[in-house]
């Protein structure tokens, strides 16, 4: 009954850990929920009174989104970015996973996609019928592929067509790509396209983003929304930035979303306009400023001659490798923590990554966001007192992990 191509998919594994994690609470388990990666914080206050304000729009939109909201996108990254956007280069889908889909439908050619990578990029590769190419990176280049390492896959065969998967900051290594303009020449060299996976951008530790698009534009698509920097994945409201070079591209995937989705939520589309018109800094600063501490408490009180960790350097996580060879698989790794300590952690293997490597993936949002907010002041230097005080599932599972890596 089902096709091949689909048989051996399984549900993404970031929602699985999730519900495995809701079921072993319901049997009265304490469980630190490292593995599902959501934001702590609720959306801000204004935009919400606008999404009430907006639940009677009950009209279809129109398929590439609400103009108000695609000309409100298109200033806002214009003014951060190497190029003048305009709204027809904006396609507004409901969270920017489906306009991946859709562009992995439409797209003829290679997926380059770096180990490690998201969780979904490789099943709706395969989807989209593409040939997938892995790159496997290494701790010294931040988990992020070199130059020559692209170059190689294209020399193979430079009559394909090759689209590169690139997310910075990362998930799940939380690091930062730094080598932007040396893969901005590759992609000039031999017109390979860029999914600029942006979705992580306004929380990078440091402040300064740096994306592809500012070395090449016209190769460039950038992917992002709301989910994580306003708190609301639940709102399914995401977009890519196509520049007009690719334009192909946009129209194509325009089609497919008047088959498929229609248009993303009215009520949802009109309130977005707000997240992107007002200004909204003093709350992604909160936001940056928590999470960059709390990453860093936890890479610094989990580190040691056991466990190997690159500093967390933006978004939710950090990607732990303990030396241990008890295990045959990360995945078995992962079990075992959970059973041992209910720590709930991501095995690499979902990521990319041999499953032989010994590391996991480290969410550490575990803490509500909101009450972490309202108890420090604008310009408060954040303590390890605070992070007791408003994180403290997040100490107490560092604390347990810490103590399995070294039992074992
Ligand atoms: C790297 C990465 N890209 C994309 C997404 C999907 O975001 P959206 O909610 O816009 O579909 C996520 C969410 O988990 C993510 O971690």
């Amino acid at each position: 009954m089902l096709k091949n191509l689909v048989k051996n998919l399984k549900p993404s594994s970031t929602l699985l850990i999730n519900e495995t994690s809701r079921r072993l609470e319901a049997q009265g388990k304490k469980i630190y929920k490292f593995g599902f990666g959501q934001s702590p914080f609720k959306v801000p206050e204004n935009i919400v009174k606008e999404l009430k304000d907006n639940a009677h729009q009950n009209k279809y939109l129109p398929m590439q989104g609400l103009s108000e909201l695609r000309n409100a996108i298109a200033k806002y990254t214009s003014e951060k970015k190497n190029y003048d956007y305009k709204s027809d280069n904006v396609i507004i889908g409901p969270g920017s996973k489906e306009l991946m889909f859709l562009l992995h439908v439409i797209f003829d050619g290679e997926i380059i996609l770096p180990a490690p990578s998201w969780v979904s990029y490789a099943p709706q590769a395969i989807l989209g019928r593409n040939k997938i190419q892995i790159l496997q990176t290494i701790r010294e280049n931040n988990w992020f592929p070199t130059a020559s390492e692209i170059e190689e896959i294209i020399l193979k065969d430079q009559k394909k067509n090759y689209l590169l998967f690139l997310n910075s900051p990362n998930n799940p290594s939380g690091q930062i790509c730094d080598n932007l303009e040396e893969i901005a020449s590759i992609a000039k060299k031999y017109n390979l396209i860029i999914l600029s996976d942006e979705i992580y951008s306004e929380l990078c530790f440091e402040g300064v983003y740096q994306s592809i698009s500012n070395f090449c534009p016209e190769k460039t698509i950038i992917s992002t929304g709301l989910s994580k920097w306003c708190g609301a994945g639940g709102w399914r409201l995401g977009y890519f930035l196509v520049p007009d070079s690719l334009i192909e591209i946009k129209n194509m995937i325009n089609v497919l979303a008047s088959e498929t989705f229609s248009a993303v939520s009215a009520p949802i589309q009109y309130a977005a306009i707000k997240a992107y018109e007002n200004d909204h800094s003093n709350y992604i600063n909160k936001s940056r400023k928590i999470l960059s501490v709390v990453g860093n408490y936890v890479y610094e009180n989990l580190k040691s001659n056991k466990v190997l960790i690159n500093k967390p350097q933006g978004g939710f996580y950090l990607m732990p490798e303990f030396l241990n060879k008890r295990f045959n698989s990360s995945s078995e790794m992962c079990d075992s923590i959970l059973n041992d300590t209910g720590v709930a952690l991501l095995p690499g293997s979902d990521f990319g990554f041999d499953k032989k490597q010994m590391i996991a993936r480290l969410s550490f949002t575990d803490f509500n966001g909101q009450k972490f907010m309202d108890g420090i002041k604008d310009n408060e230097k954040i303590d390890y007192d605070k992070i007791n005080e408003f994180a403290p599932k997040v100490v107490e599972g560092v604390d347990k992990l810490k103590k399995w890596s070294e039992s074992i």
